[in-house]
Formats: C-alpha cells, structure tokens, sequence
C-alpha cells in the first residue's frame, strides 16, 4: 500500500506512464485504440487513478502533481485521438472501427441476363416500329394450336412435348398465340413484338431446358414480302450483335407460316470457324420465322386477298447464351449468385 501511494503521487511515475502510454498508442494497430483507451483513460485506467488519488493528497503536493496527472491525461487523449483520425475515424471515434482493413464489397442487384437480354432484343424492335404486347403463359389449344394451323394429329401437341393442365388447358409450348389474341383484337396494319416464357416437357441438358424465353414479333399490313422479313431480321442481327454478323436462312416448316425458315447466326464464339458452342458448324440457330399462312388469317377475320404479313420467334436463351459465352443452359436458372454476379449490365 505505501508503495502503490509512493508510487501514485511521484510526479515521474504519472509521466513515465505517460510516456508507456503514448508510445503503446503509437505502435498500437487501430482496431487495438479502443483497449488503450480503457487501459489508460477509463475509469479504472492508468492515467485516471491519478487523478482519483488527488483527493487523498497532501494540499501542498496535490497541485502540481494533479497538473502533471492532468497533462499526462491531455497528451494521452491527444496521442489517441490523432491515431484515430488518421485512421480515418470521425471525431470522437468509433469504437472497434478500423479503417485499414479492406472494405466490405456490396452487390447491389442487377437485372438477369435473360431479362436484360429479352429488354435489348424488344428494345431493337421497338426502335423498328414494333409496338409491344404479351399474352398469357397458361393457354387454351385453340390459341397455343388449333388458331395457329396444327393439324389435330401433330406431333406438337403430343403429351411429350407439352405440359397439358387442367381442361383445356396448357402451358403455352411457343408465343406465337400472341399472333392470335393480337389480330383478334386490332386490324391490321399490325406490328407487334411479344417478350414471354415458353414451356414444353424436354429432357433437360446443357442445351434444353422446361422453359425458355422467346421473343415472338410480327408484321400484317398491305404488301409485307418474305423480303421485309429478311430485312427487319438482318437489322435486328447487326444492331445485337454488330456489324460483322453473318445470318443463315434455311428452309423450314411451321403450321401457321408459308414459306418458313429457320435462321442461324454465325457463332459469335468462334467467328464461323467452329467450336464446341456450335457444335463445329460455325452456325447456331436463333430463330424460326415465315410469311404468316392464310389459314390463321381465316381464324382472326383478316382478308388474306388484302393483307399479307410475317412472324418469327426467336429463342432468347440461345441469344444470350452466345451473346455471354454461356455453355449450359442451366445455370440461366439455378440462380448460383456466383454466376449471376458477373453480370453488370
Ligand atoms: N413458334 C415457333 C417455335 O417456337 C417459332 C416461329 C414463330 C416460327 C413465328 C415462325 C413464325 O418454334
């Protein structure tokens, strides 16, 4: 006890452990500050116990030895105040703030790539005229088949290939019923584009899955040509995937288009030269498309001697699968974030 008061009123003690304090403070790591703080200026700290001590203090002593406990004090406050601020605290501190370690990264959200890519391809069209439009992902076979020409035995409306529901109704296995409920409703000329999700029952791999996404976009006025179509479709490829693409036209089949096509684009991967993306054709196919036959025109009341028109829809997975260099479908749905944050469109 003598030795402990001896000790806590010489004057050469208190800056002594000042001066334990200050280089303590010195060498301290910011996120140690705040136990310094305590260990010195709490109320049980070091430095405080001086100034507890006045008290008891002989008159004479007490006032130079509580200067010297008040400076000890001051300098101690100042050392800690300027590590902080230098570790770029605010004023005053934080405690257990520590501004030399790395930030914590935030992800703020971003669109999927499958939304941002059907925003971009609806997006090209409208700037072409179309005006938008959309239609139900639960249809009846009137709209999904019977409207659209499929013959009452064709293949499509197979149990393997379609999800049937309750009734009538299905999942619809394309967007082309938007055709339908769109010339239903308005008189031609018509010039719409239709962003959805498609459903039909395949077996899921890298390059199929139970649901896609397709645009669907189509064009019934006087006098629209095969060449029209060709056109709309070629601006549409250069304006998503640049000047330098090629597009292939193949001849196809579709109930509800005469002629049809099937178009491919040159593999963005490989330039045309083949890689595994296109299975080493140097091609991948992106859309099916014809001039509209007259045999839907007798289901929505057009007059196929006045008017004359094209559809195509196109697969947006496959888009954006070659757009982004992505080789299995599935992870367009997995939603993994570690594949979804490398998109930040
Ligand atoms: N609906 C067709 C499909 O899903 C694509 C298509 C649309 C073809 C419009 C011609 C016209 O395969």
């Amino acid at each position: 006890m003598l030795r402990l008061f001896l000790t806590m009123t010489n004057i050469e003690t208190v800056e002594r452990t000042a001066q334990v304090a200050l280089d303590e403070i010195r060498q301290a790591a910011p996120s140690e500050l705040d136990a310094l703080r305590v260990k010195y200026l709490g109320r049980k700290g070091l430095v405080t116990a001086f100034l507890t001590g006045l008290g008891a203090m002989d008159p004479d002593r007490r006032a130079a030895f509580g200067k010297a406990a008040n400076v000890a004090r001051g300098r101690v406050e100042a050392a800690l105040q300027s590590r902080l601020t230098e570790a770029g605290s605010p004023a005053g501190g934080r405690p257990g703030f520590d501004a030399s370690l790395p930030g914590r990264r935030t992800y703020p959200g971003t669109r999927h790539p499958i939304t941002h890519t059907m925003e971009e391809i609806v997006s090209i069209f409208a700037r072409m005229g179309f005006v938008v439009a959309d239609g139900p992902d639960v249809e009846t076979d009137y709209y999904n088949f019977e409207a659209l020409n499929f013959p009452p035995d064709h293949p499509a409306r197979d149990m393997q290939d379609t999800f049937f529901l309750d009734g009538d109704l299905l999942l619809r296995t394309h967007t082309s019923p938007v055709q339908i409920r769109s010339f239903k409703k308005r008189q031609p000329p018509v010039k719409i584009v239709a962003p959805g999700r498609s459903y039909r029952s395949e077996a899921i791999n890298a390059r199929s899955y139970c649901l896609f996404h397709q645009v669907e976009g189509f064009y019934v006025d006087r006098d629209v040509t095969f060449g029209d179509l060709k056109g709309v479709l070629w601006a549409f490829a250069r304006a998503y995937f640049g000047a330098d693409v090629q597009l292939r036209f193949r001849p196809s089949f579709f109930p509800f288009t005469e002629p049809s096509t099937e178009v491919d684009v040159s593999c963005y991967l490989c330039a045309g030269k083949g890689c595994g993306l296109c299975k080493y054709e140097g091609w991948l196919e992106i859309l099916g498309a014809g001039m509209i036959d007259p045999a839907v025109y007798a289901h929505v009341g057009y007059d196929p001697d006045e008017v004359s028109g094209y559809a195509f829809g196109m697969g947006v997975e496959r888009i954006a699968m070659l757009r982004y260099r992505i080789d299995d479908i599935r992870l367009l749905y997995e939603n993994d974030v570690r594949f979804l944050q490398q998109f930040t469109f």
